[in-house]
């Protein structure tokens, strides 16, 4: 059949170099994204205004976080934010998720569901990860709370994961693999005595709330999906002080806890890939 129109690989504000790139990378065999994961400048511009208002969240609750408050409030905080930048909570409704955000404490790992009935003490460990729908975009990041006087030992798995996050993100240079992120995520994490939890992952986040690929947390350098400018894709280690097994509440069907009950962190970012290295979309 004769060809209407030459086709690209490449969104059209990509380079010619980056274009032939991509063409050899697809002649080589290698895994490659589905172009739909490839961001249009149009895309782009709306998960950047979603990503700004919810990076502005992390800054409001990282201002009002405090002992004695209850993760209901934390809830209603995120709701009102949210709500007052004619945005949408994502987590609120997605697959029957009861709340706005998720607040994870101590050996919950994630999806912890605020409640009235539970109170931020001193000592406490506690993950926040919010989503905001923006005109239809969408945008991922969590931090980490440290509550009144934390131990030493829990200081540091909140620090080693934050490390952990950073060197993923350090890994997620154009033309890199996804392995190269979990490889370095896992030898930072094991080289402290920490396990990186296996059952839950990063995702490719934009266009919809959790898409391909699957952001594995330990794995293999040199393997795994090319990465290409215009992907956009969450790096959220959990890791854990001890076991990486983990479980889900039968209770309430969310809430993913440590087997053993030992402490777990998280701090997410959700990056573009571009044709340089990484924007930081949201962290
Ligand atoms: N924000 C989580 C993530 O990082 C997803 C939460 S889904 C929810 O992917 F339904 F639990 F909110
Ligand atoms: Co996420």
């Amino acid at each position: 059949m004769k060809k209407l129109f030459g086709n690209r690989y490449m969104p059209t504000y990509c380079s010619k170099e980056a274009e032939a790139k991509a063409q050899d990378c697809m002649k080589r065999g290698m895994h490659m994204p589905n172009r739909k994961l490839l961001r249009t400048q149009e895309q782009l511009n709306g998960i950047r205004e979603s990503a700004k208002i919810n990076t502005a969240l992390l800054d409001y609750i990282s201002e009002n976080i405090r002992e004695g408050m209850t993760t209901a409030e934390i809830d209603h905080m995120v709701y009102a934010f949210t709500t007052d930048h004619d945005a949408i909570p994502a987590p609120f409704l997605f697959e029957g998720y009861p709340k706005s955000v998720c607040v994870s404490i101590n050996d919950v790992v994630c999806h912890g569901i605020p409640s009235t009935k539970e109170v931020l003490k001193s000592g406490d460990i506690v993950n926040v990860d919010v989503s905001t729908i923006y005109k239809g975009y969408f945008s991922d990041a969590s931090r980490m709370y440290m509550i009144g006087e934390v131990s030493p030992e829990m200081q540091k798995l909140v620090q080693v994961t934050r490390e952990c996050r950073d060197m993923g993100v350090e890994a997620a240079q154009p033309w890199a693999r996804l392995g190269d992120i979990g490889a370095v995520i896992q030898q930072h994490a094991e080289e402290n005595g920490y396990s990186v939890v296996r059952d839950l992952c990063g995702h490719g986040c934009g266009v919809r709330f959790h898409e391909e690929p699957n952001v594995n947390h330990y794995g293999k350098a040199g393997t795994g999906m090319v990465l290409v400018p215009g992907m956009t894709f969450t790096i959220e280690p959990m890791i854990n002080m001890g076991t990486y097994r983990v479980f889900i509440d039968e209770d309430d069907g969310w809430t993913v806890c440590t087997d053993d009950g030992q402490p777990s962190a998280q701090w997410e970012s959700q990056i573009l890939i571009t044709e340089t290295g990484n924007e930081i979309l949201s962290q």
